[in-house]
């Protein structure tokens, strides 16, 4: 029970994100050039858990952000490689509250059994090269559907705010300053250009071995939204960033703020020897939009999806569109009083998404379906289909594990997919699906979704 209260349960789906920094603000950065001198100053005992050095605090004179303060939060006993969070003092006071990075990241994501499992035998994949993409993450054995494959803790988490707060340089400075106060800094320096195609020529001043130049690359490529304490943020989880992606991923994240952490799961059934892959993009674009998204990480994809042959390509693309479209024609029929047709295209949906292999917005679909039938005064109906929902989201892991799952009563399922599901009908998507905030059009920001008990 202590478990339940404290663990604070909160997921999100993430996705990797990169935006060009901002050169905005200016500071009086002489208090960062001084290095780390600052830290000597104070004893350790003036230092509020959970972190380790004195935070160094940096202030924003860019117009949007003018006068607020950032600082450089080290807990370095945090994890394999300890951590540093770069956000303000106002968040870092809610972390120190709720005490999360004390959680055991393990608790959230698998039961005392699985967890065993999971450490006491070798892991069920290896790190190694793979032709033309640096590094990749490969199953030893077989891996079941929606196993827990791998669990990571982030070593940096940058708050989005810096890049309109602080000039480039200074962002790359304080940056630097996060990754030396870890626990094992050169294991965040060794992951740079690990996916292979990362052009550095592209961002936006180039002094190539300028402070921070090093860490801002490996940050841009590698890292992954999340949402902590209402603030955005990007996360730098080593392991995890070794998993290379695919536009139809066999594998997923799922995050926590529980220590920071995240973990992969699979969509399906893995042999051994397969290569795990996970989505850098939100789920359910055409090959033209992936393509262009992909560009921020300077690949071209080979994917299963990519190499297609047009005609399939090309009907790929069309399901994708149609099933883009399809929550406003629900919504659209449903202010028209055209009910059954509303909620007979809802299930047109469903197996569009199957053929298109997008079985992550089946849990959507679902619930919107529940909902609409909540809407139609038909509580059994929309019981059966929030049930759906619910099985699928246990399943892959979104309720917790097996014991967290009993919270989740059927009226605040209910309740949640309700809200949900409204949200779906309202035109915002995706209220409950990975990666799946973001159609064409929305920033990386607007991919983050929430889901909280
Ligand atoms: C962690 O931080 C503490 C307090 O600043 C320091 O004494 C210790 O040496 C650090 N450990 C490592 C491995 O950096
Ligand atoms: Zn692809």
């Amino acid at each position: 029970m202590g478990l339940l209260s404290q663990s604070a349960f909160a997921f999100f789906a993430a996705a990797r994100l990169r935006t060009a920094w901002a050169a905005l603000g200016v500071v009086a950065f002489d208090k960062l050039l001084q290095g780390n001198s600052q830290q000597t100053v104070f004893s350790q005992n003036d230092i509020p858990d959970p972190w380790s050095h004195e935070p160094s605090c940096f202030r924003s004179t860019s117009i949007a952000t003018a006068g607020k303060q950032f600082c450089i939060y080290t807990a370095n006993t945090t994890g394999p490689t300890g951590v540093s969070i770069i956000t303000t003092p106002e968040a870092a006071q809610t972390i120190e509250e709720l005490q999360f990075l004390d959680d055991n990241p393990l608790d959230n994501f698998l039961t005392h059994q699985q967890a065993q499992e999971l450490f006491t035998k070798d892991p069920p994949y290896e790190v190694r090269k793979v032709e033309g993409k640096g590094l990749g993450v490969f199953a030893t054995r077989k891996i079941l559907k929606y196993e827990t494959v791998m669990i990571d803790q982030a070593s940096v988490v940058e708050d989005m705010e810096i890049e309109k707060a602080f000039s480039a340089q200074e962002a790359r400075t304080m940056l630097a300053q996060a990754v030396n106060q870890l626990r094992r800094p050169q294991i965040v320096r060794a992951m740079s250009s690990d996916h292979g195609g990362h052009d550095s020529s592209d961002t936006e001043d180039d002094d190539d071995d300028g402070e921070g130049k090093l860490e801002t690359d490996i940050m841009l490529t590698n890292a992954y939204g999340s949402e902590v304490t209402g603030r955005k943020f990007r996360n730098l989880f080593p392991l995890i960033s070794r998993i290379n992606h695919a536009c139809s991923p066999n594998s997923y994240v799922l995050f926590s703020r529980a220590g920071i952490s995240m973990a992969i799961k699979t969509y399906r059934d893995i042999e051994a020897g397969e290569e795990l892959s996970v989505s850098y993009l939100t789920l359910g674009q055409t090959f033209a939009h992936r393509t262009h998204a992909l560009r921020r990480w300077g690949f071209t994809c080979t994917c299963s999806l990519c190499t297609l042959p047009s005609t399939a390509k090309a009907e790929s693309d069309l399901r994708r569109s149609l099933i883009a479209q399809s929550d406003s024609k629900i919504l659209e029929m449903w202010n028209a009083d055209k009910y059954s047709d509303a909620i007979g295209l809802a299930i047109e949906g469903i197996q569009m998404i199957k053929d298109e292999g997008l079985e992550h917005f089946l849990t959507d679909q679902y619930a919107l379906l529940a909902k609409l039938w909540m809407l139609a005064g038909e509580r059994k109906k929309a019981e059966a289909w929030a049930r759906k929902s619910w099985d699928m989201l246990a399943g892959m892991g979104y309720l917790g594990n097996e014991d967290e799952q009993e919270m989740w009563d059927m009226e605040t399922f209910l309740e949640r997919v309700g809200s949900g599901a409204m949200k779906a009908v309202n035109r915002v998507p995706a209220s409950l699906r990975d990666g799946g905030g973001s159609k064409e059009g929305l920033g990386v920001d607007e991919r983050l979704v929430e889901v909280q008990k």
